[in-house]
């Protein structure tokens, strides 16, 4: 994929997303940022060395911005995504890529649980993926293929109280990879999903480095901390930058081995 066509990111305003479009508009590609509040996300420094983020570096930083195309939409909406896509054409854009990022999480107990928290929670995890990938396809058709990921979730293979439509939409996300990577393959246009396990972000930052479920999780993840945005990015990141065009169909496990621990 060329640098400088565009990988239109949902739920790139914050969180995993936000990284995910800071490492792809970083590495040269036009970002269309897909949202419902629309808002840019905010940059952040690599945390390393700052060779692949941008501190220090005005007119990289500049650059990315520039690069950064923010749009307000529903990704539960067929309607919202043609919108979307046709604003970032107008801008001159060759879309060539998606990341289906866009997600929420709400927890319940199985027997009270009603029919708007299930729908809820699949439309946003689920149906959004179908929708995305099936807006997007003509687009990949016509530059001769491309690459869509999707972010799952290591609940999709876990048994999880509380989480029952949330761990049955990231099992969807994975079927739904799985059988477009076949259908599409012949168009070379290849799906994979990234499955990440416990991931801080700014919303949940406060929670995962004290209390109990620091310490739960200290104890639960081999690797004895949770992921950061940046780690799942800089994966997706290495996946469009990657010439491993044999690849597809598969879910990529993030989660520092805690879903294979015994
Ligand atoms: N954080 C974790 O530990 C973790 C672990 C495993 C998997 N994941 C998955 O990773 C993805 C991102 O998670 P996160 O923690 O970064 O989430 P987050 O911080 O809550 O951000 C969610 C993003 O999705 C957007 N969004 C939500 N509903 C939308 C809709 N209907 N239409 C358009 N945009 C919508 C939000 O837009 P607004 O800003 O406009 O609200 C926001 O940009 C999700 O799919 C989640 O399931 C997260």
């Amino acid at each position: 994929m060329s640098k400088g066509s565009c990988i239109v990111v949902t739920g790139a305003s914050r969180g995993i997303g936000a990284a995910i479009a800071q490492v792809l508009a970083t590495a040269g590609y036009e970002i269309g940022c897909l949202s419902r509040s629309g808002a840019l996300p905010a940059l952040h420094g690599s945390g390393d060395d700052g060779s692949d983020g941008i501190d220090g570096a005005d007119e990289l930083a500049t650059r990315v911005q520039g690069r950064l195309h923010a749009v307000a939409m529903d990704v539960t909406d067929r309607t919202s995504w043609e919108a979307a896509l046709a604003a970032l054409q107008a801008k001159g854009l060759k879309i060539a890529g998606l990341v289906n990022n866009a997600g929420l999480h709400l927890e319940g107990r199985s027997t009270e649980i009603d029919l708007d928290h299930w729908q809820t929670v699949i439309n946003t995890n689920a149906t959004s993926v179908l929708l995305g990938c099936q807006s997007v396809y003509p687009h990949l058709v016509q530059n001769r293929g491309g690459l869509i990921v999707n972010i799952g979730s290591f609940f999709d293979k876990l048994g999880v109280k509380r989480n029952l439509a949330y761990c049955a939409s990231k099992a969807a996300v994975g079927a739904i990879t799985r059988c477009l990577a076949v259908e599409w393959a012949g168009q070379d246009i290849r799906v994979l999903d990234v499955a990440p396990g416990y991931i801080e972000t700014d919303l949940n930052a406060d929670a995962m480095r004290s209390g109990p479920l620091r310490a739960y999780l200290e104890k639960r993840i081999p690797s004895g901390r949770p992921g950061t945005a940046l780690d799942v990015a800089n994966l997706v990141g290495a996946l469009y930058s990657s010439g491993a065009g044999f690849m597809s169909g598969e879910t990529l496990y993030i989660d520092g081995a805690q879903g294979i621990a015994h």
